[in-house]
């Protein structure tokens, strides 16, 4: 075993992406894969964490089965909320890795939508209330909460920008940042992240596999916990 540097802490992660019903057999979806977040426990589970994975939708498989290892399905974003709020009680580091969709359906269609006839169907949405920033206004004392942002930056200084108005704005400890793009980010087995404090500085940047960017990840937090701000 390496390093347990995160033993007595447990950590809450959320992984995936949420399905938002539009009728009984459609939904709004996204292309999160889990990766990320699955790398995230099994890297926490590694270094000694109680973990708690609030799971999405994942495409890959979650961390095998461990003593320390709790995991919860959802589904929806209302869900994956009630989840990670209740978890975040005990949390000590609390990472929001899932994609969350913005906006729901307005209505919930009890049967199956049917052709409208030619003309254009409209739905209407909603916007779903933005979970990492309830968690990190809620958040207890010493509890580090994390984001991720993925950006379609045409410039490192357009990511740095954008990063650091959302970690503000949502008021997270720390912001993992990431360029996306059609073929970059989602179902990956890389990823390329800086991560940014809620002040605004860069604290690291990790590139290579989700796993190493989920040690550097795990670090961090642990060093924003050390010094808060
Ligand atoms: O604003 P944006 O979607 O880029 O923010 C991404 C971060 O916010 C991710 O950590 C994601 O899990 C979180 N998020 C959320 N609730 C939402 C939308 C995003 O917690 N409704």
């Amino acid at each position: 075993a390496g390093a347990q540097d995160l033993a007595n802490l447990h950590v809450l992660v959320s992984a995936g992406g949420t399905r938002e019903p539009l009728d009984p057999v459609r939904f709004l979806g996204n292309r999160s894969s889990g990766k990320q977040g699955v790398a995230l426990a099994n890297a926490a589970l590694a270094r000694g964490a109680r973990v708690t994975l609030v799971a999405a939708h994942l495409e890959v498989p979650p961390p095998a089965p461990h003593p320390r290892l709790s995991v919860v399905d959802v589904s929806t974003a209302e869900s994956l909320s009630d989840a990670m709020r209740s978890a975040a009680t005990e949390a000590d580091i609390v990472v929001m890795a899932a994609a969350v969709a913005d906006y729901r359906p307005e209505n919930v269609e009890s049967g199956k939508i049917k052709k409208s006839g030619g003309g254009p169907l409209l739905l209407r949405l909603v916007e779903n209330p933005d979970i990492l920033a309830g968690l990190a206004r809620d958040k207890r004392p010493g509890q580090v909460v994390v984001g991720f942002a993925a950006e379609t930056a045409a410039s490192r200084d357009e990511l740095l920008d954008l990063g650091r108005a959302k970690a503000a704005r949502k008021g997270a400890d720390l912001l993992a940042l990431n360029a996306v793009g059609w073929s970059q980010g989602f179902g990956t087995d890389e990823n390329a992240v800086v991560l940014v404090t809620g002040a605004g500085d860069v604290v690291a940047e990790a590139a290579g596999t989700k796993a190493d960017v989920a040690d550097a990840l795990l670090t961090a937090a642990l060093g924003v916990r050390g010094a808060p701000a």
